[in-house]
């Protein structure tokens, strides 16, 4: 199975702090079979595939428009992003779904935009607060996975990556538990398994929400936990390499 850390950088950095990060995270490397993935925002997107391009660090985006091109005022299209040597692209990421009305049918949408440019999605799903206080937060994660992919084949899912992040835990300082984590990427898999049969058991999934290196190992551990989108600590260097390590580790012992 792939180990992944994917650093999603959201609205943070100048061009000249993002040349420092990726040049840290590029030196840092080799990486010992985890795949590293930096998700800067859309402006440093080219500058990053220069920095860290061959350096085994791949580029994603954080989102995506549905349509390749056309008249839509301030969106970016998968070709664009395939032209700069992007590699991947997060999709359905709580803050999209929350602040730009992101539903799941749009998001199933852009996913099949990716797949059709062979661009990796990296897609996300994770309940409220209020929902997983309320119990039912495994129906919430398999309306949202049923709803974004039913569209697609076993052989289109099985290109995915999956970020299991849950919204109570993102940028709050309040991570899952190992044990809660663990818990629903075993929930997710099995959801997968239903729509993609066995493929599903190669689709990495990733663990979000103030993941940390003080927290890392635990949640690193679980069988079906193969790494993290990490939001926060992917802006500090030292950090961001230090779950990079911590990954390798979890697995290197599993
Ligand atoms: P966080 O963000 O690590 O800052 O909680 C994770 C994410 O939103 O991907």
């Amino acid at each position: 199975m792939r180990t992944i850390i994917a650093g999603n950088w959201k609205m943070h950095k100048d061009r000249t702090e993002a040349e420092n990060l990726l040049d840290a995270i590029a030196a840092s490397g080799p990486f010992d079979g985890v795949e590293v993935l930096v998700a800067p925002p859309f402006p440093f997107l080219d500058l990053a595939v220069r920095h860290v391009g061959g350096k085994g660090v791949r580029v994603a985006a954080q989102n995506c428009h549905e349509a390749g091109q056309g008249a839509f005022t301030g969106e970016v299209g998968v070709p664009m992003l395939r032209s700069l040597g992007v590699g991947a692209c997060i999709v359905g990421h709580s803050e999209r779904r929350q602040y730009f009305g992101e539903t799941d049918v749009m998001v199933g949408r852009k996913v099949a935009a990716l797949l059709k440019d062979e661009l990796q999605p990296i897609y996300c799903c994770g309940e409220q607060r209020a929902e997983r206080e309320g119990g039912t937060h495994f129906d919430v994660v398999a309306t949202q996975l049923h709803t974004a992919l039913s569209g697609l084949g076993p052989k289109e899912i099985a290109r995915l990556v999956v970020a299991y992040e849950p919204v109570w835990a993102i940028g709050t300082g309040l991570n899952a538990t190992p044990e809660q984590a663990q818990e629903m990427h075993a929930f997710i898999r099995a959801e997968l398994r239903k729509l993609a049969g066995d493929a599903a058991d190669a689709i990495p999934i990733l663990y979000g929400g103030s993941c940390k290196p003080d927290n890392a190992a635990g949640l690193f551990a679980g069988a079906d936990v193969n790494g993290g989108l990490i939001g926060g600590a992917s802006l500090v260097a030292d950090q961001f390499i230090a779950l990079v390590r911590i990954a390798r580790d979890a697995k290197r012992t599993a």
